[in-house]
């Protein structure tokens, strides 16, 4: 499973990079809000930040608006893939954007039947948010497997992408139900490499390696040359 970050963050983006894993990032209207940047400046920052594909969000509500902003956002680079709500009218945008060859995500999905039409609209990815559906009492990961199984049955190519994720659970789930890639907040990204057990097991071989005779500060875990 890829993992992305959903974010316009640039130094959370740069930090998780440096672990090598970073696939993609997908950013959202709230994500650039947050920021206080011109996304005329962001956005190129962003792509040329990350080695993989880049979300950038619509925000007209006609398919001949978004199709314009389709296609501006396509320019900022190569990497781009641009982020369709799911409205009837973004449908139809988005169908167009994939005539022009342009690669579309489309967002704000809660439901199978909006995936179906998502990926008969020729969408690449489709995001199902699963931690809202969780907050009005749903089980949003039912929902990730339900279009894996949908996807599988007729052969779509539109690849999941499970967003709106809370917590590592989400990404373990994500990752058992067969999403094709996890977009999840720098925080827990963070927090699928931290474990109580990996901080205090390391703690202890430190601790114990103090005790072991003839250390030299610059050698330290490195064995003598014969
Ligand atoms: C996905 O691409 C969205 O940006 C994101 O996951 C939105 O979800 P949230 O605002 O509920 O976290």
């Amino acid at each position: 499973m890829k993992l992305f970050l959903d974010t316009a963050d640039l130094d959370a983006i740069r930090r998780i990079k440096r672990l090598g894993m970073l696939d993609g990032v997908t950013t959202n209207p709230s994500h650039v809000s947050k920021t206080g940047l011109d996304p005329q400046e962001l956005y190129p920052l962003i792509c040329g930040e990350v080695d993989g594909p880049v979300s950038l969000e619509t925000v007209g509500t006609d398919a001949d608006q978004i199709f314009k902003e389709g296609l501006a956002l396509a320019a900022v680079a190569d990497n781009v893939v641009v982020k369709v709500p799911l409205l009837p009218e973004g449908l139809i945008a988005v169908r167009r954007l994939a005539g022009e060859g342009i690669a579309t995500n489309v967002t704000v999905t809660f439901s199978a039947n909006q995936a179906i039409l998502a990926a008969k609209a020729g969408a690449d990815y489709v995001s199902p948010f699963v931690g809202r559906l969780d907050g009005v009492g749903h089980d949003g990961m039912d929902l990730v497997r339900q279009i894996h199984q949908i996807y599988d049955n007729y052969d779509f190519k539109t690849q999941i992408i499970t967003a709106a994720v809370r917590h590592p659970i989400h990404v373990l789930q994500a990752a058992l139900a067969g999403s094709h890639i996890c977009t999840m907040a720098p925080a827990v990204f963070d927090q699928l490499y931290e474990h109580p057990l990996t901080d205090s097991g390391i703690a202890q071989f430190l601790a114990d390696w103090r005790k072991v005779p003839n250390q030299h500060p610059e050698t330290a875990g490195v064995p003598a040359p014969m």
